[in-house]
């Protein structure tokens, strides 16, 4: 039964694929910056139930579009657990560093208090959205809120985590179950109050040394998955364990995901081959392809990737956000390509 909730929910009447885009809401649609101006705080930006249900509808606007994902942010929890997450123009995210044997983090919070405009947004926006449009709740992978607390800032190598998870890995294990508790907690949140699919960031999984990815990713995914199920929560939910290379097999076998969400390296033929069979994939066009105002590669890229996936259960995506530049025609070329696609099977 549970391995038909992703199709049963995404795959809907309007063709036989569905689709939406990685980061569809922010960054790239003129009006967002214009709703943007309205709180210059973008942690208060994410705690504005008004804010949060403009721009999570925004690219319906545009595009006619599978599902909507909530909008917030994967640091909400570093927030949340009181870490003074800050985001930066130019910079990008901060909060305070973590040294290995801090035990403050151990500190119990209730994350449905802290987010409870997030919780009201989607209950409004479940009412609201028509049932075709799935919504989507997430939340960030343990692994990668943990470079972010640890190192305080983002980083191109993420060595000081690296460095905690070979000196300190009991505390670093500490560090992922109290995550692995509060993820769950965050996404119990969202699907109770209405999301219809869950996803799961694992945005610097490619940091993670070889032999610790079962330990830091795949583990820790199935126990959050393995709790929501406990507490009955059984909305699917979309693993994106982004560019992890060859680990992505094992993942797709025990994290428990019912969909795994591909970056734009992975080699589609490859994947169909060798990932669980029994599961959904998403993915996984490239967002550069979107920026130029004239590619002759497009649509002929487009194509490709709806050939290789015909009679998989998938979800058309991009394989990782859509970034400002991307142009929005493009996107909705893209669109067109795979419903005029879907309706010809
Ligand atoms: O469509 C959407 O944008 C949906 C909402 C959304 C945001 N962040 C809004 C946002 C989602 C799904 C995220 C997830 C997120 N946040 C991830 C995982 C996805 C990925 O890109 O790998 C990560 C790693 C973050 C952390 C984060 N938040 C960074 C690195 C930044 C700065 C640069 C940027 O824009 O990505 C943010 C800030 C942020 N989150 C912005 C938005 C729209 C820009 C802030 C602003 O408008 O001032």
């Amino acid at each position: 039964m549970l391995e038909n909730l992703i199709s049963e929910t995404l795959n809907h009447k309007k063709s036989d694929i569905a689709i939406w885009f990685l980061r569809q809401a922010g960054r790239h649609i003129p009006e967002y910056f214009e709703i943007r101006k309205k709180e210059k705080d973008f942690v208060n930006f994410c705690l504005n139930k008004d804010l949060i249900i403009e721009s999570t509808y925004l690219p319906l606007k545009y595009y006619d579009l599978d599902a909507v994902i909530i909008f917030s942010d994967i640091l909400m929890i570093p927030w949340a657990m009181n870490r003074n997450v800050a985001f930066t123009k130019d910079f990008g995210p901060s909060m305070d560093p973590m040294i290995p044997d801090d035990t403050r983090i151990l500190k119990k919070i209730s994350i449905s208090s802290k987010l409870e405009p997030l919780k009201n947004s989607i209950s409004y926006l479940r009412n609201k959205l028509p049932k075709s449009i799935a919504l989507i709740g997430f939340a960030g992978a343990p692994w990668t809120l943990a470079c972010y607390m640890i190192e305080g800032k983002g980083s191109k190598d993420f060595i000081n985590t690296r460095r905690a998870l070979w000196g300190s890995y009991k505390w670093f294990m500490e560090l992922i179950e109290t995550l692995i508790v509060y993820i769950a907690d965050k996404l119990e949140m969202q699907a109770r109050a209405g999301a219809d699919v869950l996803m799961l960031f694992d945005s610097w999984s490619h940091m993670i040394p070889n032999n610790f990815f079962y330990d830091c990713a795949i583990n820790p995914t199935a126990r959050i998955i393995d709790i929501l199920r406990s507490r009955k929560i059984f909305v699917p939910v979309i693993g994106f364990p982004f560019k992890a290379g060859s680990s992505i097999v094992r993942y797709s076998f025990e994290s428990k995901v019912d969909c795994i969400a591909l970056d734009w390296s992975v080699d589609l033929c490859w994947a169909v081959q060798n990932i669980n069979k029994d599961i959904a994939i998403q993915g996984n066009l490239d967002p550069a392809s979107l920026i130029p105002s004239h590619s002759d590669y497009l649509k002929e890229n487009v194509l490709a990737i709806l050939d290789i996936m015909k009679d998989k259960r998938f979800i058309f995506n991009v394989g990782h956000g859509l970034t400002p530049d991307c142009k929005i025609d493009n996107v909705k070329e893209v669109i067109n390509i795979v419903r005029n696609h879907s309706r010809k099977i």
